[in-house]
């Protein structure tokens, strides 16, 4: 568990260094009275699953209501009548900034960074969607200034936080299989598109501010729901494709397991980039420094849409092995664990494992863990501090297929793509006029 933050934590390191910049809320800290009052932006879709499983923690307060959508904003808030509702999220921090103890994002990818910083800003704790951020720069920056204000906060993988996954990772840092060499990963689904521009256009209806969809984004028209709602994931100025959306899940695992950091190089196999839509089938290479757990090296390769899954042959397995349709394959000095997403480990070969005592491991809550940091107990197990790198990870694979068979050479110190400038330049963009955001 990296870099463990709680609410705690949060106010006597801000009492150490003198707490002038805190507002009222976080004085009043943990609520006496011990309620979190939580604001909520991005209600629908995954919004509303995160609202009713925040809420479901007894000291929770469900105080703000906030999505861009009308219809959206009032099914929320049917279910959380006293709540106060908002088109903008920079509106509900301008009238409640006293008012909310911590914040939850559950927007678009492109959203989360501008959300989250905000709120980092108003010096709330945040809960996160997956992945962190769409763009590497803004991962970085997330990761730096939470750590800065040791705010307790959260990634939105509530995986990481299941007992299978959990177990998995000890398993593999027992030496079960002993140091790893190679990690598969895989999703069959496709959020890719192929088309051409889209020269549709609809008139935007009046439930939705679609100016406020696009945000830090350029603008273009609304086009129905070729990007709102959830289709925006095929898109690249708006989701982050088939990796960025189930390759988090799926490399979280093996990410936490083999405690890995930066790669040194990402080399993606795709279509050519059409600077539209992310493509629909790709095979993204990486190679990470050895650390306790691999070998010298570390290999690790994730296939999606159509090269997904991979045969068992591909991953040189027995061929009457059912390899499921999103997993993840460690590939051992002594033997192999096949992860499916979401299922119980398999050690292969089968007979010799056959005698193993699998570690007995409890099921946690990922938003109940996140609702506790913030109220001084424990930590939270995706903090930024973990979420950061991760998603750092991830956003290169998405920016190496703009650059299809080029090995992207990565120095994560400096934030560089070392042997194209081009690629260094997709890892930051410039947000519109009228959204920008201290530190982004
Ligand atoms: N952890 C998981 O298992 C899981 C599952 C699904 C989605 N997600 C993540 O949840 C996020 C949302 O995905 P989705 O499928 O629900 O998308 P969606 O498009 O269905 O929903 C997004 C919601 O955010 C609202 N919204 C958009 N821009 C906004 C803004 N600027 N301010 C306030 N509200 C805004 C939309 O109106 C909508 O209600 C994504 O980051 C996705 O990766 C996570």
């Amino acid at each position: 568990m990296k870099n463990p933050t709680t609410r705690r934590h949060f106010l006597m390191s801000a009492a150490a260094v003198g707490a002038t910049h805190l507002s009222p809320t976080q004085t009043r800290g943990l609520a006496p009275s011990g309620t979190l009052r939580t604001a909520h932006i991005g209600v629908g879709g995954m919004g509303s699953a995160d609202l009713t499983s925040i809420a479901s923690h007894s000291a929770v307060e469900v105080t703000a209501l906030c999505d861009i959508d009308l219809a959206r904003l009032t099914g929320a808030h049917a279910k959380y009548p006293r709540a106060k509702t908002f088109r903008d999220f920079r509106e509900m921090f301008n009238n409640l900034e006293n008012s909310i103890d911590a914040v939850v994002v559950s927007t678009p990818d492109h959203t989360h960074a501008p959300a989250a910083m905000t709120a980092l800003n108003h010096n709330k704790p945040v809960y996160c969607q997956k992945p962190l951020t769409h763009e590497v720069f803004e991962a970085r920056q997330l990761r730096r200034v939470a750590e800065q204000k040791s705010l307790p906060t959260q990634m939105g993988i509530q995986v990481h936080s299941a007992a299978v996954y959990r177990r998995a990772v000890q398993i593999i840092q027992q030496g079960t299989i002993g140091k790893v060499s190679r990690v598969h990963a895989w999703s069959h689904k496709n959020w890719g598109y192929d088309g051409g521009a889209i020269s549709k256009q609809h008139s935007v209806p009046d439930t939705i501010d679609w100016n406020l969809w696009i945000g830090t984004a350029s603008m273009r028209p609304y086009i129905g729901h070729e990007l709102h709602p959830g289709n925006w994931r095929r898109f690249i100025d708006f989701g982050t494709g088939t990796l960025g959306d189930m390759g988090v899940h799926i490399f979280d695992t093996p990410y936490a397991a083999l405690e890995l950091t930066a790669p040194k190089w990402a080399q993606a196999t795709c279509r050519q980039p059409t600077n539209l839509g992310h493509p629909e089938s790709n095979k993204i290479q990486y190679e990470f420094p050895g650390t306790a757990y691999t070998t010298e090296t570390l290999r690790w390769i994730w296939h999606d849409g159509t090269f997904a899954p991979p045969t068992a042959q591909q991953l040189g397995l027995a061929e009457d092995l059912l390899v499921p349709k999103q997993g993840s394959l460690f590939v051992g000095e002594v033997g192999t664990l096949l992860l499916p997403h979401v299922g119980e480990a398999q050690l292969l070969p089968i007979k010799q494992f056959q005698d193993y005592q699998r570690p007995t491991v409890s099921e946690d809550n990922h938003y109940h863990q996140w609702v506790e940091a913030c109220l001084g107990n424990g930590s939270t197990s995706a903090s930024f501090s973990y979420a950061g790198p991760l998603t750092e990870t991830l956003l290169l694979g998405v920016v190496a297929n703009r650059f299809p068979e080029t090995k992207l050479l990565w120095d994560a110190k400096n934030l560089q793509v070392t042997n194209s400038a081009d690629a260094t330049r997709l890892l930051r963009r410039e947000y519109r006029d009228g959204f920008s955001v201290a530190g982004l």
